[in-house]
């Protein structure tokens, strides 16, 4: 099993006060805000304690570590508005509330510090051009970051995919059950096509196990909903897993689209999950073309494995080969591209929108008929 990153596995869960000072201000959790936090409850964030301070922020931005030298690849803040920051500059704590209206929890107010949001974009996604969505969803959101501890009452997750939803302590707990001494992460925002089948299974041949850990959180508008996916993986998992060797489970963060940083950010929060090893493949956590195919894995060569504690496993791009009748990656074909079977995500929307059949070497029917009945509807 793995080590949590920074050596500990944080819960910041408490039991809820009966009462709450109401003379307390309150700061409003966004989607995204109540992903974070759910993620830091549970230490998925480990060793994070809270939204991060100014010289975390801006030693994560510059050197893609904390403050204290440990790798980190993203800022994890709560951002808010002016008036709100000057409002809560009097204070010593603010309750966090859901999107409901209910009291999550209070943040100890450490920090109120200004985004650098020009060098943020620039330095987490590579570029500046706003119609990157991580780079619009950025210049949305207020222009101060709050910091300090979080103390959680309640995780956010309204009954979503209850039975899916595990901490990292749990799905530790489960993986120690089964005996499980590697175990493999896998992270998608997509159905499972045969391409991702194909690298699961590659990975689980050399594995004890392999955790199917899809992210739940926000996503950007024409990615397939995490409603309609969970009923794919579902579905796939039913039909073509061993289910002694695979856990799904829910992934509560939301998606930066930050290609290589999140790459590293993807892995060592897996890590906090109690995994040993990590799928990294083509265009890993990308958008449109502002990353390299292969970005996304050169980056760990920035960090040594024993700092970064998990085991990147690369994959080259993978496709149905028409030569050999069978999932091939270009390390293992000779394919010419007429040979290859490979589509876009852009183009199975398209296919899907238009009513048009997905080729069974491009995805299973099961997971086909799920996506055509959605796009059909929608
Ligand atoms: S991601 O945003 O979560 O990376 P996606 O769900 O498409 O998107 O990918 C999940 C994982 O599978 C990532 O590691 C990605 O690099 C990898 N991957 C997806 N499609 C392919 C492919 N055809 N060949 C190789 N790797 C792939």
């Amino acid at each position: 099993m793995s080590i949590p990153h920074g050596e500990i596995l944080i819960d910041l869960q408490a039991e809820a006060p009966q009462e709450v000072n109401s003379d307390l201000p309150v700061v409003a959790l966004s989607q995204r805000g109540q992903a974070d936090f759910e993620m830091l409850a549970t230490g998925a964030l480990s060793p994070l304690s809270g939204f991060m301070g100014a010289d975390d922020y801006h030693s994560v931005l510059k050197e893609m570590r904390l403050s204290n030298g440990l790798i980190w690849s993203l800022p994890i803040v709560l951002p808010v508005e002016d008036a709100l920051a000057e409002h809560l500059k009097s204070f010593g704590e603010a309750v966090l509330k859901g999107s409901s209206g209910e009291i999550l929890g209070k943040i100890k107010i450490e920090d109120i510090y200004k985004a650098d949001k020009e060098k943020e974009a620039e330095t987490v996604f590579l570029t500046s051009d706003a119609a990157h969505p991580g780079v619009a969803a950025l210049q949305k959101l207020g222009n101060w970051y709050l910091a300090g501890e979080v103390e959680a009452y309640k995780v956010p997750h309204h009954g979503r995919f209850s039975q899916y939803r595990h901490s990292p302590a749990e799905l530790r707990q489960l993986f120690d059950k089964k005996g499980w001494k590697t175990v493999v992460g896998f992270q998608t925002r997509n159905p499972i096509h045969r391409a991702h089948e194909y690298l699961t299974k590659c990975a689980l041949e050399f594995g004890d196990g392999l955790l199917i850990h899809p992210i739940v959180g926000e996503t950007k508008g024409d990615d397939i909903p995490a409603e309609i996916r969970m009923e794919c993986y579902e579905a796939i998992i039913d039909n073509y897993f061993p289910h002694r060797y695979t856990v799904l489970s829910v992934y509560p963060a939301f998606m930066r689209y930050a290609g290589p940083r999140e790459a590293i950010f993807h892995a060592i929060t897996r890590k906090n999950y109690g995994c040993t090893h990590f799928i990294v493949g083509r265009d890993h956590a990308g958008v449109g073309d502002y990353y390299g195919t292969y970005d996304a894995q050169k980056i760990f060569d920035q960090f040594t494995p024993e700092e970064l504690g998990i085991q990147p496993l690369f994959f080259e791009h993978a496709f149905y080969c028409k030569r050999t009748n069978s999932m091939a990656t270009t390390k293992t074909s000779r394919a010419m591209d007429h040979e290859k079977i490979f589509l876009s995500g852009s183009k199975v929307r398209e296919m899907l929108k238009n009513g048009e059949r997905l080729p069974e070497e491009f995805t299973r029917s099961e997971v086909e008929e799920i996506l055509r009945r959605h796009y059909q509807n929608g």
